[in-house]
């Protein structure tokens, strides 16, 4: 059986369209996943809508909607535009699925009965977009929300809390024996030293149904539904079969990869495999936070009012250019800044000139010295850009196994730069005035090779074009197409 590789991106919250920040991340999902395919692993990719909560009951109402019809727009919405994306995922959860409703209401009876959880009266600050309790020092007496800094309404009420506390001098050793758990090691360091210098309040895990009914129920009181972070986090486990499909819960679990992004650190390399300790569950291998997509010094978001369409984008400048640009203009794990200016760049520097003309090149001298068919494989005349062709395909499998998608695509650019070069030194042309034929086939198979092998390269990043580029090439008699990526 092959080795399975299971990756999970967060589910995103339908109270909003989504923008340029969802899709960073499922495109980087869905690079990962390709390359795992292509490695022959058997690969389970799961993204999804979190559809519970407050926020959500609130869009509803003012899109003067039943939350279930509202739930039903929205994800059709994200369905969309992954499909518009190229997104492969295998799996799509929405948290209003009986799968996952009877996953967290198991997870809770068993939390319950081992007396991880208990009811308490509780007071403090709530903000409503975050769904999330802060406490008075939290709040610094400016009423304002620490993470979005809006405002907070004080709550008082009886809630259902499940002990953090009494796990986190298990989850500071573990996290201290697993250097790999989280990355990248700016977000390890910054969850350990949390962890070593705070004390985990335990973790308030219901809301009472009179003040927000849109969620899933507490099995053991009728006046609790579940906290929306609580709840979502368990569709890791309930979507491959946690307490219904014993054999596929076992096959896929613990997940490889939950790549998440940095705003929600917490909740993953914290709450989460502490739930999965109490239930005796392994914690996934690796929780990966990336960085934000910004513009000037703001994070790009609803809240801010700053958000960048995906599918203009895609419209704009093509799904492949965007896809592209995205893992390759900010080192993945760092914050960057968005533009317009910038994409051009790319596309017409990288991927028109680099790329593009490689590909034109090579095409135009197979059709005009060799009437589009090659010569016979032989012994190709050893050269620098041959052995970089040769280590290609190593290299770019190193960096990705790192996650390092901008260290992958630097790789395959420099292989395409040098054979633009190697082009342009050789003279093709003065290699068939001298009749030298023997080295002219020598190459033009070489380079052959290397469109080959770049376009198997890219294809994770790139599927469409390194498709449309292996066509081309794959012809009896090869000939030039459109041309790949036509300037902006
Ligand atoms: O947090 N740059 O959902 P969400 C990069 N439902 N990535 C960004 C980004 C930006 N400016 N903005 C958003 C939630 N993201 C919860 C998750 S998981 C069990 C529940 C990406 O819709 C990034 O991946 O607010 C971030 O973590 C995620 O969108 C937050 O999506």
């Amino acid at each position: 059986m092959p080795e399975k590789f299971y990756i999970t991106t967060p589910l995103y919250y339908i109270n909003a369209t989504p923008h340029i920040g969802h899709s960073y991340t499922n495109i980087a999902a869905d690079v990962l996943a390709r390359f795992h395919r292509q490695l022959g692993e058997d690969v389970y990719f799961l993204t999804g809508t979190d559809e519970h909560g407050q926020k959500i009951a609130k869009s509803a109402q003012d899109a003067g909607e039943s939350e279930k019809v509202f739930a039903d727009k929205m994800a059709s919405v994200y369905i969309e535009l992954w499909k518009s994306l190229d997104i492969s995922y295998d799996d799509f959860i929405r948290t209003s699925e009986e799968r996952h409703t009877l996953a967290v209401k198991n997870v809770l009876n068993t939390l319950y009965k081992n007396k991880d959880i208990y009811l308490e009266s509780y007071e403090g600050w709530y903000c409503v977009p975050c769904e999330t309790f802060w406490t008075d020092l939290q709040v610094q007496g400016a009423g304002l929300c620490p993470e979005c800094l809006r405002p907070v309404e004080r709550l008082s009420e009886k809630n259902f809390f499940f002990k953090l506390s009494k796990y986190q001098g298990w989850l500071t050793e573990y996290i201290k024996k697993h250097r790999d758990f989280i990355k990248p090691v700016s977000r390890y360091n910054e969850v350990l030293s949390f962890l070593e210098l705070n004390k985990l309040n335990d973790l308030c895990i219901s809301r009472p149904r009179a003040r927000l009914g849109w969620g899933i129920d507490i099995p053991f009181s009728r006046e609790h539904v579940t906290y929306v972070w609580f709840d979502a986090l368990i569709n890791y486990i309930s979507a491959v079969g946690f307490g219904y499909n014993e054999a596929k819960f076992k096959r896929y679990w613990p997940a490889d990869l939950h790549l998440i992004g940095k705003d929600i650190l917490r909740q993953h390399a914290i709450y989460w495999p502490i739930i999965l300790r109490a239930l005796d569950l392994e914690p996934p291998k690796m929780i990966f936070a990336h960085g934000w997509w910004m513009t000037g010094q703001d994070k790009i978001s609803k809240s801010r009012g700053n958000v960048i369409d995906p599918l203009k984008l895609v419209k704009e400048y093509g799904i492949d250019v965007y896809r592209y640009f995205l893992l390759r203009d900010i080192p993945f794990g760092l914050d960057g800044n968005f533009s317009d200016q910038a994409i051009i760049k790319r596309k017409n520097s990288d991927l028109a000139n680099d790329l593009g003309n490689l590909v034109h090149r090579t095409i135009t001298m197979v059709e005009k010295y060799f009437a589009g068919i090659l010569p016979q494989m032989r012994e190709l005349k050893p050269s620098k850009l041959k052995d970089s062709n040769d280590n290609l395909i190593d290299e770019v499998r190193m960096a990705m196994e790192r996650i390092d998608f901008t260290t992958a695509l630097d790789k395959i650019w420099l292989v395409i730069n040098q054979a633009n070069k190697f082009i342009e030194e050789t003279k093709p042309w003065n290699l068939l005035k001298e009749k030298r034929a023997g080295e002219m086939d020598s190459f033009i198979l070489l380079l052959v090779e290397v469109v080959r092998n770049v376009s198997l390269s890219i294809s994770n990043f790139m599927p469409s074009s390194a498709k449309m580029i292996q066509e081309q090439f794959s012809a009896t008699v090869i000939k030039k197409g459109i041309p790949l990526f036509p300037r902006t």
